[in-house]
Formats: structure tokens, sequence, C-alpha cells
């Protein structure tokens, strides 16, 4: 299994280039199940969930092919679509196989997808993807850990999220696409993942206004054609690189971004005493504090806080002067990098769904294991300015999601290494 060995105590400077957006690929993705026709994919980033969902694709019969390696563009083409199943050994990986639900139940009238289980950062139902798809007309029945969809032919019509659901948002508005009449969505996500998938559904030939916004109209279509696009960039690397200049006291400029997506971050630095500019070009420059000053934040909905900039906010908050009042209100049970960034001398008390961290306390290298995605990313950020060498376990929930991120971070001067075996 691999390890990152980092040493600590290195000042980042220079520039590093943004990958597309993964939770933007995910469901561009699964959307070419929509069509028996080419659907064309650019800027994807290379991480395992994308590749995990192109083998999902694959798995039911979808042809999915790329010309370069490591790819960064995908052709889809779903014309004979004979295995409407997403197993559990991908799905356990990768709960966003979820997303192929909707697409598939609408197409072909029938999907069986296995349950995505518990996961680290909490019990993460499906319950409202679920209610929604109900309410266009789907009969769903779970049985043998699989939930099983069938209709004949999806009817457009009204329904209110419960709650707000980023994936559950994609996965219902997929399916409203190809349903007969209006389908209206409220309380919908507001998430700028959500409004690129619109742009492919709609550049698709689907009717769709108001995506981006809480309330979606779609006038169903009886089919959709193929399509080129071009996948937003990943606030969230964009974001945890922003953190990583700014826990080095360092001068970044990060290029093809979307600064517009980053509003909650950048302001939060700012408060922490960070310098940021953006230029409408899509670079965003970073020139970090003196001195780091503690500030309060609470994970929400987009555009609040999200909760995927936690952990690395949580390391950053080590190295500020004062007291830093971390809220998650997403997501239960994701403080596990909490514990391991304790381990490294961090001062944090936890209470609930409150994380109280006192700084700055100098961190020392340790071993520490990497739970989920973001938290492994929190990890790398304490490890940067951490005293010695932090081994982190288990950097394959890293993989998931960031690309190339130690060869990102050693060409802006991180000491980071991928390491095959055990610490001696
Ligand atoms: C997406 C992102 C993930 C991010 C999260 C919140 C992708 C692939 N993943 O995850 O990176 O952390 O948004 O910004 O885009 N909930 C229910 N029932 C449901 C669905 C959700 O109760 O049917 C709850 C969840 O447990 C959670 C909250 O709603 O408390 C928000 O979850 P949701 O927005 O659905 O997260 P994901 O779409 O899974």
């Amino acid at each position: 299994m691999d390890k990152f060995k980092i040493e600590g105590g290195r000042r980042l400077e220079g520039t590093v280039k943004i990958s597309g957006a993964k939770n933007a690929a995910l469901p561009a993705m699964a959307a070419s199940l929509l069509t028996r026709e080419p659907v064309h994919l650019q800027n994807i980033p290379h991480v395992r969930d994308i590749i995990t969902m192109a083998k999902l694709l694959a798995h039911m019969r979808c042809h999915v092919e790329s010309p370069d390696i490591p790819p960064s563009e995908f052709t889809m083409q779903a014309e004979n679509v004979s295995h409407a199943e997403a197993p559990y050994d991908l799905v356990r990986t990768m709960r966003a196989s979820i997303l192929t639900l909707g697409p598939l139940v609408a197409r072909f009238g029938h999907a069986r997808v296995s349950l995505p289980g518990g996961c680290a950062i909490g019990a993460r139902p499906i319950d409202l993807h679920v209610q929604a798809l109900e309410a266009l007309g789907a009969s769903i029945s779970v049985d043998h850990g699989y939930v099983e969809a069938r209709a004949e032919g999806l009817r457009g019509r009204t329904f209110r999220f419960p709650k707000i659901t980023v994936t559950g948002t994609e996965n219902v508005l997929m399916a409203a696409v190809l349903a007969e009449g209006e389908t209206i969505l409220e309380n919908c996500a507001l998430e700028p993942e959500i409004a690129d998938l619109a742009e492919l559904l709609v550049k698709m030939g689907a009717k769709i206004e108001g995506a981006g916004g809480p309330t979606i109209r779609v006038q169903g279509v009886s089919e959709l054609h193929g399509a080129t696009h071009r996948i937003i960039p990943d606030r969230i690397e964009a974001g945890t690189f922003l953190l990583a200049g700014a826990i080095t006291g360092g001068e970044l400029a990060l290029t093809a971004c979307q600064p517009a997506h980053l509003g909650a971050l950048v302001s939060t630095l700012r408060q922490c005493g960070v310098e940021i500019t953006c230029e409408p070009s899509g670079t965003v420059h970073l020139r970090g504090a003196k001195r780091l000053t503690s500030a309060d934040v609470t994970t929400a909905e987009y555009p609040g806080f999200p909760t995927d900039m936690q952990a690395q906010f949580m390391a950053l908050a080590t190295q500020a002067q004062g007291v830093s009042r971390i809220r998650e209100t997403i997501f239960e049970n994701r403080y596990l990098h909490a514990v391991e960034m304790m381990r490294m001398g961090a001062c944090i008390a936890l209470a609930g769904n409150l994380a109280v961290v006192t700084g700055p306390t100098p961190l020392s290298g340790a071993p520490v294991t990497a739970s989920d995605l973001r938290a492994s990313a929190g990890l790398v950020l304490a490890a940067l300015v951490a005293s010695n060498t932090t081994w982190i376990d288990r950097v394959y929930h890293i993989d998931r999601g960031y690309e190339q991120i130690e060869r990102k971070l050693r060409a802006v001067g991180a000491r980071i290494e991928r390491v095959t075996g055990r610490p001696e």
C-alpha cells in the first residue's frame, strides 16, 4: 500500500495548474448513458474515481475510449448497454456510482445499483435520490443489497428535496430530461457542478432552465444526442493548493481555476491575513501572511464554506494565532483527521460537530493514517509544516480525487515522496 513521506518546513513557491473537477466529471460521464451517440468530455482529471466510473460504464457495455495517456479526454458511447447494473465491487470504492441510477432508469426503464453502504464520513443515505425518482414514477425496491428501479416511462412532476443533496439533484436532473412533460425540482443544490452538468445536458438536447439556482425546470424530450463538453476546474483542488500556500507562508499562482467558485474560502483566507488576488483569466495569486490569524468557519452548502475543505482548513488553523471554531454541518463523523493532527501536536478540542482549534502549535512529524479523501489532504497540509518526517498511510484515499498531488507539490518546493512499503 502506498504511503507519502513528507519532510516539512519548506515554503511553497511557484505555479500550479489546476485540473478538471472530479465532482463535475463523474456526473458528466454518467450522463453519457442517456444517449446512444458519443459524448466527448475534455479536462477530465486523472484520478482513481474517474477510472472507477470508466470501469463501471465499460461493465455496462458502454464503449469508453481515450486518445491520450494519462487520459484527459474521454469519449463514451452507450449504444448497446446490455447490463444496467452497478456491481458492489465498484460501488463500494466509489459512492458516486449511484449517479448511474437516474440515467439508466430514464433511458432503459430498469436499473440495478448496489447500495453504497457505510463510509468513513458518516451514514450517507440515498433516500432522497429514491424519493425523487419514485415521484417521477419509478418503482424502487431494495433487495440483496441492491437498489432496483423500474419504470415504464418516467413522468414529470414537481418534487421538493426535503434536504439539499448534490448528487441527488444531479441524479434526478438526469432522469427528468427524458421524462414525459415538465419536471420542477425545488430546493436543489447550488454547487457549480450542477450547472456544469446542465450545460452538458442542454448540449445533448435537453431543455433545462434554472440549473445552479434552487429551482430547476425541465421539459422532457424523447431522446438526447451526442455532445462535446469541457469540465469546469476543480474548486476543491484549487482550495487545497491555496491552503498549502497559506500554511507554508508561500507564494503561489494557481492557473486554470474558476475564481468565482472559491468565494467562501478566499474570504476566510483573507480574514486569516493571506493576500489573494484573482485575475479574470482564471489565475489566482496567493501570498502567505507574515502571521496567520484564526478564523471561524461553518461548513454549508454552496456558496457556503465547503465541507470538502474542512480538514485542510483545520490544518491551517493549527498554525493560526488564536482560537478557530470549526462547525461541520453537512456530514457527521467528519473529524477523523483531527485525532491524527492531535498526534502531531495540534491543540484541538472536539464536541459533537464543533472543533475548537487553538494555535499556533508546532507540529511534529509522525506516522498518521488517512481516513477519507479530504482528510488525507488535511494531513498532507499538516505534514508540510511539521518538523522532521511525516508518514501518511493509506494514500489511496487521496488518489481518488487529486491528480498527481505529490508531483504538483514537489514542483513548488515541497519535499514529498510516494513510497511503497513500511517506514523503517
Ligand atoms: C457531494 C460531493 C462530496 C461533497 C458533498 C457535499 C460528489 C461526487 N460528491 O456528495 O464531495 O462532500 O456533495 O458538498 O459530488 N443526504 C441524505 N439523503 C440522501 C442524500 C444525502 O440524507 O439521499 C444527506 C447526506 O447524508 C449529507 C447531506 O445530505 O448529510 C449532503 O449530502 P450530498 O449533498 O448528497 O453529498 P453527496 O452528493 O454524496
